[in-house]
């Protein structure tokens, strides 16, 4: 069995799908493991740290691709990938749209789709979305507070006392509530807002003040996500936040819901209202963003206000993103894994196979993406 590590081409990805911690492991599988040259190294993995691990150093990509059995990536496939890709290879990645999937089905390929694992308790260990949310939002407030120019926490100084930043976060699911944390372990003072009821008891806990929009309509799904709400809550909610925002120094939304645009939760009229030198982070950029007026990989100035729209912020922190990740395959790979043929074998009966299998042997599969 031959692993191939390609490295990541997808603008402005510094990751890579696994480490020299990773590999020792597949190698003590009985596999052999083939990184494309400088796959790790703007995660801070040398090409030297991945041989001493056992691995292979290939500069040549098509051989790289054309002579694995099992690609991992970060990302589907880009364009000057696929042709690359041969019959019956399997490939682990992260697949947004349905056309990353048409050569994989074209070549009799295999392909999971680390982003559509259940979340469910067995799966947390596998959960890409979790881990790297869980970093985004961490790095978030780091990009927010790189901006302000402010100190964050309450100083009572010789000179005079200086008050804590006010933040408020939007989506209080994985990257909110590291969010959170973080911004209240940097002496922030925490406002988040969401629409699962559970929401609230989990930013509680982290010491954040919960802002709840008063409605009797349940607006989770039976699978823990959102749904789109109503235009009646909406305009209580846009009331609500109104008022917030112009007392908010840095805000940082993170609301998405499944195969939808993100929802729109500040306007242009409610941006206008805010503190002039305030920040915001828009982590929902790339589904179309919460603020209006926001773009994925732009910092725009507007009336004073700093919105910067970044839904990859993961690949700010590379190496703690990668080591997560390549931990998030190798506990998914470790289900198949048979000691005895020192092979994989995938059971598709197995509830976390079949929904993150979106094309096998070239047929694609259930709802797919
Ligand atoms: P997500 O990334 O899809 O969305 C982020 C947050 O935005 C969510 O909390 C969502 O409720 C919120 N949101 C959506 N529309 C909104 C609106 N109009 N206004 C305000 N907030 C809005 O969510 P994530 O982080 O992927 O979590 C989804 C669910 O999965 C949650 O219920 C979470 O607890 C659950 N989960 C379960 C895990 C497990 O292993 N059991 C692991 C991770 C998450």
């Amino acid at each position: 069995m031959i692993i191939s590590i390609p490295r990541e081409r997808f603008d402005g990805e510094t990751r890579v799908a696994a480490t020299p911690e990773t590999i020792r492991q597949y190698i003590s599988w009985g596999f052999d493991v083939q990184v494309e040259q400088d796959a790790g190294l703007r995660a801070d993995f040398s090409d030297s740290a991945y041989q001493t691990a056992g691995a292979k150093i290939i500069s040549d990509t098509s051989t790289l691709w054309k002579t694995a059995d099992v690609i991992l990536k970060i990302w589907a496939p880009l364009e000057e990938e696929e042709r690359f890709i041969t019959s019956k290879q399997i490939i682990i990645a992260n697949f947004q749209n349905k056309k990353d999937i048409n050569t994989i089905a074209n070549q009799s390929a295999t392909c999971f789709a680390l982003n559509k694992i259940p979340r469910i308790s067995r799966a947390q260990n596998m959960d890409i979305l979790s881990s790297q949310n869980n970093l985004s939002g961490y790095r978030a407030v780091i990009e927010a507070v790189n901006l302000l120019p402010q100190v964050v926490p309450l100083m009572m100084t010789a000179a005079g006392t200086v008050p804590p930043i006010k933040f408020l976060v939007l989506g209080a699911g994985v990257a909110g509530l590291q969010a959170i944390a973080t911004a209240k372990r940097l002496g922030g003072q925490v406002y988040a807002s969401d629409i699962r009821a559970q929401a609230k008891e989990q930013v509680e806990s982290l010491g954040g003040k919960f802002l709840q929009v008063v409605d009797d309509t349940n607006f989770e799904a039976a699978d823990g996500y959102a749904k789109e709400t109503s235009e009646a809550y909406q305009e209580k909610q846009r009331k609500l936040l109104s008022d917030q925002l112009q007392k908010t120094d840095v805000v940082i939304t993170t609301a998405l819901i499944p195969n939808k645009p993100a929802p729109r939760l500040i306007s242009a009229e409610m941006l206008s209202n805010m503190k002039e030198g305030s920040i915001i982070i828009d982590m929902a950029a790339a589904e179309g963003g919460n603020v209006e007026g926001s773009q994925n990989n732009q910092t725009k100035k507007i009336n004073g206000i700093t919105l910067l729209g970044n839904s990859n912020l993961a690949a700010k922190v590379p190496n703690t993103a990668s080591t997560l990740y390549a931990r998030n395959i190798l506990n998914f790979l470790k289900t198949a894994y048979n000691p005895d043929t020192k092979n994989l074998a995938f059971d598709f009966s197995d509830e976390i196979i079949a929904k993150t299998c979106i094309c096998k042997d070239g047929k694609l599969q259930g709802e797919t993406l």
